[in-house]
């Protein structure tokens, strides 16, 4: 019995004249003779020459599109143009028919739309092969640059009683029922019940246990899946997503903002170097639907030369104030052409403000930090008011071309009164959150950290353009499929 083979290995080889075997899938069937053959360990397919003479109807009949067949034959130097070698077949064994009538993938081109409805197909296409496949080399890449670093990937909870950002978008976990609800005397369900004795939801941020692990193992990170309950039905937005969550112990927020920046062009690096054909394959998609696009609107730049520029440039560092400033004298602004105009200090920035930053004035990843206080989280550390007595926090946002977003992190609040009082006026409830306060009780430190979307890094290094294309089944409001 001869091994079957991977096609990656196959189209590597140089030794020719051998028997060997492949198995895969049906990409294209030409002339009764070319199977263009792929299995999913390389972009290119393989080409296996038919001896259809002696190949019996019934198993040509059987060779279409998305058809899984082993094939064994002779592997020779191909004379086609776009290969170096072929299997010149003298057995075709059919694994797994595909009605061709039925099978939804045509050997044509379909639109991402489409593909997102067949997610459990989509697999099979070549986009979807390079995304998948980038998506995975960035998650290699975070593991090797963490623990290059000696940090310790804790996992945190996914199921936890805490919401970690205090915003309230939280998928409750319950396993009581609908009808006949325990109640509490004064109409409220009554959790004691519960699954947990107590209310529960899936995890929105690892961060507030990823800084108890952190003041004691010093370097740790988290990388998991979290869960938003927010009616975002944008591009940019999951209900379920992975985020990579570092914290530091003894870390201010230019430390914070070093290891974030360092952490991007390790990764971004690590996708240029291990995902060549992934890369060559999805900068041609995203030249192809650029062409579509009016001139106005098309990137000056390829995916390769946006991603090139991102590791060769310094991430441009500003504070919120400064950005404020730019944005107030702004174009879009002075026209009011922004839909929300900029006229006061302490204003949230909207998606619109941020591109115009990155896109339009600085042309470059930006690190925004010291937000005013009244918008960000409560964990956040006070920096000591300004001249005119307002109030920032040491928090870092990165923003990154046509994504937005990227990143969001900062100093955490170390000093237990400060800490305190900002809860009180947040009303973030302190009892429940006893052991989140006893780090900074029991031996407290300065220590930063921050949170990386993995779905918004493989959206800019892919050059993808919606964030349900490049997580396998994504979750969003009214969708769960899969
Ligand atoms: O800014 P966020 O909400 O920060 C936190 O959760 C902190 N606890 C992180 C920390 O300091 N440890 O989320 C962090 C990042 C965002 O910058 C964004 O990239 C991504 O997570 N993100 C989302 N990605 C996809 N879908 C969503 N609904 C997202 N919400 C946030
Ligand atoms: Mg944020």
């Amino acid at each position: 019995m001869i091994q079957r083979e991977k096609i990656a290995d196959v189209l590597k080889s140089t030794t020719y004249n051998r028997e060997i075997k492949v198995m895969g899938w049906v990409k294209t069937f030409r002339n009764n003779q070319f199977i263009a053959l792929n299995d999913g360990s390389c972009m290119s397919n393989l080409q296996i020459v038919v001896d259809f003479a002696n190949t019996s109807d019934d198993i040509l009949k059987k060779i279409t599109t998305g058809a899984a067949i082993a094939a064994t034959g002779l592997l020779v130097e191909s004379l086609g143009k776009g290969q170096t070698v072929e299997i010149k077949a003298n057995n075709i064994e059919i694994l797994g028919e595909s009605d061709a009538e039925k099978f939804p993938l045509q050997p044509k081109k379909h639109s991402l739309e489409f593909l997102r409805e067949i997610a459990h197909l989509r697999f099979r296409t070549n986009t979807f092969n390079a995304v998948f496949k980038v998506r995975n080399a960035l998650a290699f890449a975070v593991h090797q640059f963490f623990n290059e670093r000696g940090f310790v990937y804790l996992h945190t909870p996914i199921i936890t009683a805490s919401d970690a950002e205090g915003a309230g978008e939280m998928f409750k976990v319950t396993t009581l029922p609908f009808e006949n609800t325990p109640k509490n005397e004064d109409g409220s369900i009554d959790y004691k019940e519960d699954f947990f004795g107590r209310s529960a939801n899936l995890t929105v941020s690892g961060q507030l246990e990823g800084e108890l692990g952190a003041m004691a193992l010093g370097e740790i990170y988290t990388f998991g899946p979290t869960f938003r309950a927010e009616n975002s039905n944008t591009t940019r937005h999951l209900a379920e997503f992975w985020m990579i969550e570092p914290e530091v112990a003894f870390a201010d927020l230019e430390d914070n903002m070093n290891l974030a920046e360092a952490l991007l062009k390790y990764t971004i690096n690590y996708a240029i170097e291990h995902c060549k054909d992934e890369l060559s394959f999805l900068a041609g998609r995203l030249a192809d639907e650029e062409k579509n696009k009016p001139q106005q609107e098309r990137s000056e730049f390829s995916l390769m030369e946006k991603l090139q520029f991102c590791l060769t440039n310094d991430f441009e560092r500003i504070t919120y104030t400064e950005a404020i400033e730019i944005l107030k004298r702004s174009k879009p602004n002075q026209k009011k052409q922004f839909k929300y105009l900029i006229d006061e200090w302490g204003a949230d920035l909207q998606s619109e403000h941020e591109r115009y930053l990155v896109e339009k004035h600085f042309k470059k990843p930006v690190i925004l930090t010291d937000y005013p206080a009244d918008i960000k989280s409560f964990y956040m550390r006070m920096n000591e008011p300004d001249e005119q007595g307002r109030k920032t926090v040491r928090a870092m946002d990165i923003l990154f071309p046509g994504i937005g977003e990227m990143v969001g992190g900062s100093q955490r609040e170390e000093r237990l009164d400060y800490l305190q009082k900002r809860m009180e006026e947040m009303h973030i409830p302190q009892d429940e959150l006893y052991w989140y306060l006893d780090t900074r009780k029991f031996g407290t430190a300065p220590h930063s950290g921050f949170g990386l979307g993995f779905e918004r890094l493989v959206l800019f290094v892919t050059g993808m353009t919606n964030i349900r294309d490049v997580i396998p089944f994504p979750r969003f409001p009214k969708n769960a499929e899969f």
